[in-house]
């Protein structure tokens, strides 16, 4: 379906361009993914304004590494990294907070405009604010949008010129990996050629680690999971018992991913709207997937997308991995069909 496309005047600075998706969409997922054998929820519907909240006191446990290593890596690297992105529009998927952007921004010399992109209007306006008053000669452009969708900006003369994506927390490991080609191809398009792309991807690791960062001892994992179901519960008009479900949490060798499910702790039938759903006991909604990769998983998985390395930043145990891509699709393309002009 086309998204709406509304421009909504907020605070002198800035205006939002929303093309948030609509509460009946995810009603129709909600409900659509419930009817599966093995039910499922995406997990871009985690963030609300207090999914959001959530989601920023995960960064700060303990368990949860992924932020902190990232945050150090474009500290440390800060001054070579903003070489790349020097007087571009700098385009950033699932912005959150805007934390980490404040490091880039300290060193850049001069950007187009920041356009920030999430799925959470309320959050989005919120941190965009902040933001501005810590960097009033920045031009900020929030996008509330579901960036799983194609996301059509509008033809201001910001986007016209050269842009670059900022694609950081391993968002894209909460995608399939077809999905996730399909998503940096379209990342690709969004940039152009020549385009860069700045993109946090956490690695293979220990598996106590990794288990230990989404089953964080305070249980902040847990509540931000459980949300979700509050959340249908008051959107949707669902009636789910938030006694009655577990969160769940373990790493999938098979897979190389993270699963996180809700864990249905009794015979229940739940209502949505007007459907209604079984739950046996130990039935479980599969909430979210996050994919660990190596550097050369990852980058075969970059190449397939058009897209080239240019610079890469890890840490000494090599937890995490900050890419810095161009989007070159011939060059590629041509790698596997030489001589062949189809693209
Ligand atoms: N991109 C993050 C990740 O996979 C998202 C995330 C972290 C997350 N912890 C979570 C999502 C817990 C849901 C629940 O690491």
């Amino acid at each position: 379906m086309q998204a709406l496309q509304l421009f909504e005047k907020l605070e002198p600075e800035f205006a939002l361009i929303d093309l948030n998706p609509k509460v009946a969409e995810f009603a129709c997922e909600v409900i659509k993914g419930l009817r599966l054998s093995q039910k499922r929820i995406s997990p871009k519907f985690f963030y609300d304004q207090k999914g959001s909240e959530l989601f920023e006191k995960i960064c700060e446990t303990e368990e949860y590494y992924v932020t902190r290593l990232e945050t150090a890596l474009l500290k440390k690297h800060a001054a070579e990294i903003c070489r790349h992105l020097d007087g571009m529009t700098l385009i950033e998927l699932g912005s959150g907070a805007s934390e980490k952007i404040r490091i880039l921004l300290r060193q850049i010399r001069e950007l187009v405009a920041y356009v920030p992109v999430d799925i959470s209007k309320s959050f989005l306006l919120e941190s965009a604010a902040r933001l501005q008053k810590d960097f009033q000669e920045l031009s900020i452009i929030p996008v509330c949008a579901d960036f799983t969708l194609p996301v059509d900006l509008p033809a201001l003369p910001q986007f016209q010129g050269q842009k670059a994506a900022f694609f950081p927390g391993s968002t894209i490991g909460n995608f399939d990996p077809q999905d996730a080609t399909l998503l940096l191809k379209r990342i690709g398009q969004m940039v152009g050629v020549g385009g860069h792309l700045l993109i946090g991807v956490d690695l293979v690791k220990p598996l106590g680690v990794l288990e230990a960062a989404y089953n964080d001892s305070h249980g902040v994992t847990r509540d931000f999971n459980l949300n979700l179901l509050a959340r249908m519960n008051t959107e949707l008009d669902a009636d789910f018992d938030l006694q009655g479900f577990a969160h769940r949490a373990f790493f999938s060798e098979e897979f190389n991913r993270i699963e996180m499910h809700l864990v249905s702790l009794k015979d229940q039938s739940v209502t949505v709207g007007e459907s209604s759903f079984e739950f046996r006991k130990e039935e479980t909604i599969h909430t979210e997937c996050s994919y660990k990769y190596t550097r050369d998983r990852f980058l075969a998985l970059a190449r397939s997308a058009g897209f080239e390395l240019k610079d890469f930043w890890t840490d000494p145990d090599l937890y995490f991995g900050e890419f810095l891509l161009e989007f070159r699709p011939q060059a590629s393309a041509g790698l596997k069909r030489s001589g062949s002009e189809s693209r």
